[in-house]
Formats: structure tokens, C-alpha cells, sequence
């Protein structure tokens, strides 16, 4: 083993160094010194050589580990920063504490006013935290309990069950600050987002049918390695992190009336909470959920954080069965209104923010936009809303798919089923008369051998795409005026 450098020894890294060495096998790496033109180059060069040295260890240690074996206790399960007898609320001042720490390794995101102000009645301003680096707000807690780490845990390194968001944001930002990170994801995880964390450097693994047992996992594991677990929606300093959000919101918005606040585990919620009501209680908190995964809602009529079976939703980031114990804690006096947002909507917001506003925007993200468009809260017509457009990690095929099922809901894209004549010229005619109403074809079929009428006509099903629901309705009518058979699929219209 090669000796230090005498240079060394006033710094951090090496204390952090012996306090792990005491516990675990861990060799100095020699390129340390060889690479280093200076002593900041020096220490650089040591802690890439430690994390990278450390990250070995660990993945050799998971190697010889079978996670689908592991026998867990109730015990295994406990997290202290999550311990449901004793729940945290933060404060203000751990959230004006965690702007001051991640300042500069986390974008302040534009605020800006929406197209759709005047389509919605209301004064919109998006919160663009998709623009983060790794495509949500995610970040912002990420990098602030990974910089509250004392110094034996950042040599140490954590570990997180994610199903995507907080897994690539704790990579990311372990990463850059090296600190060694492990993600257990389910494997109902959007590959996009494996292979994101797998690029950042982690150690990913996929197990588990669900976030619970990914949860269950990493948490019996951070038990075997002797690992921090940070919990993505309810470790305290999570909370403070997505808190800043709130700030960087009241210092560039005047007058902000109310914030909708897309919900899952309640992170986010409690930290936007805690501070927009410490700065200005007027402003309205409301809580957007998907009605499939009502976490919140349920939770706030019982007054306590209550299990809610998650069903697959758009907003998988928001699937989560029981909200977070300090998030709760934290934010339930001071939510004004919890809202359950249908699919249909979600996928109508995607829709609209892609269109409009430009943004490619996922569903969990779209949540607080797509309350808005439901209809659920008239009350805030003439109001300034803010609502946080908090995530942008989509899969390219979902987002196709989502698109379809939106044009649909919006009764863009419409289906018929109209019976013709077999005459020569027929089809051609049907054909014409759809394009006179600015409808266009997308895909059309011929039916012939199951109709039980009139051995001369024909069935025609046509997939069509029209301007807007009022143009369908049109369209409707002036096909039943020519044709006595005219079946047209249900249209919606937004
Ligand atoms: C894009 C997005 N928005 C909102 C949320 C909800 O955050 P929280 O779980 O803190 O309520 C998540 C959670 O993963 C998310 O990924």
C-alpha cells in the first residue's frame, strides 16, 4: 500500500477515508498521487480514486449477495428518518438552508406565463423544473441530502429504491459530488430511466415487481451494508430540497394567488407548503393526485398517512400507496384542497403542454395542469396560478400512445362506421364528402361478408382526424343526412 502524501493530511477526504477503512476493506488508491499537479488537483484525484475504489467494493459486495433470497424482518424495514411514531415537520429555515446549499448545482427554472391563460380563465405561470438536468425537480432534494451527508456517509455512499425520478437525480448528483450511490428499481421501471441511472455511474439494480418490494429490497440492504437509505418523498432533507422550488416561485411571481402541486409520496407538497404559507399564508396550496393513486386525498380524510391501492396511472411518478409520514406531517394543516385527476385529463394536458407550450411534459408532472383542465377548481378563474410542470421523462413510445389516447379524448381523432352502397363510385363518393368537411382519412377498411341487410351495400370503418370535437359533431350530421346507417365511436371535447 502506498503511503500519503504529507499534504494530505490536513484534508477532509483522508479522515473520511480512515473511518470507513476501519470498518471495511478498502485499498489507497496509488493513482492519486501521480495524476495531481496541485494540491486541489490532488485532493480531485483522491476522492475520484476513493469513490471509484469504493464503488468496486460495493459492487463486489452485491455480487455476492442474492437480493431475491435475502430473508427480511419487519426490523429490516424501519427507516429512522421515516419512523411513523415520531414524524418530522420541517421548517422554513430548512428550506431557506437547502437554497443556500445546492445554489449552483441545481437550475433555478424559468417561471413563466402560459399560453393557456386565456383558455383556462386564469393567469398560468408554468414552473419549468422538467428543464433540470436530469429531466425533474427531483434534483433538488437529491443534492441537498446528499450534500447534509456527514463525511463518513459520503465516502460511505447511499441507497434509494426509486421507480425512476429520484433514482436519476441521486445518481446524477452522486456523481458529480462522488459519492457512491445505489438504486434498487422495480421492474415495472421505464428502461429510459434504468439505463439513465446505469450512465451516471451507479450500481442499478432491477428487482422487484413493484416499489414496494424495490423499497423492501434496498432497505434490507442498506441494513447488510451499513448504507444510508434515502427515501425520495419523505426523508426530511428530501422535504427541505423540493422546497426551494417555492422560493425561486415567490421571489420571480408577484403576487402569486395559488400553487397546484402535483402529489405522490408528498414530498414536494410539504416542502412548496411549508414554505409558500411561511412567506405568504394567502396562497391557496392545493394537492393534484391521479384518481387512481389518491394517496393524499385518502389520507387527509383520515387524518393520517393510509394505504390507497396504486393502480397503473399516467402519472406513474405519482403511484405511490402510502404518502410519506413526514410529508404528511409536514404539509396536511397547511393544504387548502386535494383533487383526483382522471386519466383522460392527464393525457389532455400532455397534450395541450406539447402543443402549446412546447414542453414535453410526463404525466405526473402534467397532473396539476390537468385538475385545472377537469374543471376542478373554479374557483381560482382570475386568479395567478402557479402550477410546477415537475417532470419531463416520458418514454418516446408512451408518449406517442398518450397522444393518440389524448387526440381521442379531445375528439380530434374520430371513428365510424357508415353502411354504403356496393355501386361502382360509392367509396369515391364517401370519400369526397369527408373531405369536404376538412376531414382527413388516417385508416379505412371495407366490410362486407358480415352484414345481414342488403346484399348491395357495404360497411365502411374509418379512423378519422378532424379539426376539433364541433367539426365531428358537424361531420356527424351531414353523414346521417346522406347515409341511413352512421355509427360514430364516442368523441370527448375539452
Ligand atoms: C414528475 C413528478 N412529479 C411529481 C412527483 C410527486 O412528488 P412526491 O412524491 O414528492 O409527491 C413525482 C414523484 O416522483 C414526479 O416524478
Amino acid at each position: 500500500m502506498d503511503s500519503i502524501n504529507l499534504e494530505l493530511n490536513n484534508l477532509d477526504i483522508k479522515e473520511q477515508f480512515i473511518n470507513v477503512k476501519k470498518s471495511e476493506p478498502l485499498s489507497i488508491p496509488t493513482t492519486a498521487k501521480s495524476a495531481a499537479s496541485s494540491i486541489e488537483d490532488l485532493n480531485a484525484d483522491f476522492r475520484e480514486n476513493l469513490y471509484l475504489d469504493r464503488m468496486n467494493y460495493l459492487r463486489e459486495e452485491i455480487s455476492k449477495i442474492n437480493v431475491k433470497e435475502m430473508e427480511i424482518n419487519p426490523d429490516d424495514l424501519f427507516d429512522k428518518f421515516c419512523d411513523p411514531e415520531n414524524p418530522v415537520s420541517i421548517k422554513f429555515n430548512d428550506i431557506s438552508a437547502a437554497a443556500y446549499r445546492i445554489k449552483g448545482g441545481v437550475e433555478n427554472t424559468p417561471c413563466t406565463r402560459s399560453h393557456m391563460s386565456d383558455l383556462t380563465g386564469m393567469e398560468i405561470f408554468f414552473k419549468k423544473d422538467f428543464l433540470q438536468y436530469t429531466g425533474s425537480f427531483k434534483e433538488r432534494g437529491a443534492r441537498f441530502a446528499l450534500l447534509s451527508l456527514s463525511k463518513e456517509q459520503r465516502t460511505k455512499g447511499v441507497i434509494a429504491a426509486s421507480a425512476g425520478n429520484h433514482a436519476q437525480a441521486l445518481c446524477y448528483h452522486g456523481k458529480m459530488l462522488k459519492i457512491p450511490v445505489i438504486v434498487v428499481m422495480p421492474k415495472i421501471a421505464p428502461i429510459m430511466k434504468v439505463s439513465n441511472c446505469r450512465s451516471y455511474g451507479a450500481i442499478v439494480l432491477v428487482e422487484g415487481t413493484n416499489m414496494s418490494e424495490a423499497k423492501n429490497y434496498a432497505l434490507k440492504l442498506s441494513k447488510m451494508l451499513n448504507l444510508m437509505y434515502i427515501n425520495g418523498y419523505d426523508h426530511p432533507n428530501i422535504l427541505a430540497g423540493q422546497g426551494t422550488m417555492a422560493l425561486e416561485i415567490i421571489e420571480e411571481i408577484p403576487n402569486v394567488d395559488a400553487i397546484v402541486v402535483p402529489t405522490g409520496g408528498g414530498g414536494l407538497l410539504a416542502g412548496i407548503a411549508v414554505a409558500a404559507k411561511y412567506m405568504n399564508p394567502d396562497i391557496m396550496i392545493i394537492a393534484a393526485e391521479s384518481e387512481r393513486c389518491a394517496g393524499f386525498y385518502n389520507s387527509m380524510i383520515n387524518g393520517k398517512p393510509t394505504f390507497t391501492k396504486a393502480e397503473s396511472t399516467l402519472a406513474d411518478g405519482l403511484a405511490v400507496p402510502v404518502v410519506g409520514v413526514n410529508s404528511f406531517a409536514s404539509a396536511h394543516k397547511l393544504v387548502d384542497k386535494c383533487v383526483c385527476v382522471q386519466e383522460e385529463f392527464i393525457a389532455i394536458a400532455i397534450l395541450r403542454l406539447l402543443e402549446l407550450e412546447k414542453a414535453v411534459v410526463e404525466g405526473a408532472g402534467a397532473c396539476g395542469f390537468a385538475a385545472i383542465l377537469q374543471g376542478l377548481l373554479p374557483e381560482l378563474k382570475g386568479k395567478r396560478v402557479v402550477i410546477p410542470l415537475c417532470g419531463g421523462n416520458i418514454d418516446t413510445s408512451i408518449l406517442g400512445r398518450v397522444l393518440e389516447r389524448a387526440l381521442v379524448a379531445d375528439g380530434r381523432l374520430i371513428k365510424i362506421w357508415v353502411t354504403i352502397s356496393d355501386r361502382p363510385g360509392s367509396l369515391a363518393e364517401f370519400c369526397k364528402l369527408i373531405s369536404s368537411q376538412g376531414a382527413s382519412i388516417k385508416d379505412i377498411a371495407h366490410e362486407r361478408a358480415w352484414l345481414k341487410n342488403d346484399i348491395f351495400s357495404v360497411q365502411v370503418q374509418g379512423v378519422l382526424e378532424v379539426e376539433n370535437s364541433e367539426k365531428a359533431r358537424e361531420l356527424e350530421m351531414v353523414l346521417r343526412s346522406k347515409y341511413e346507417k352512421v355509427v360514430m365511436g364516442s368523441y370527448g371535447g375539452h
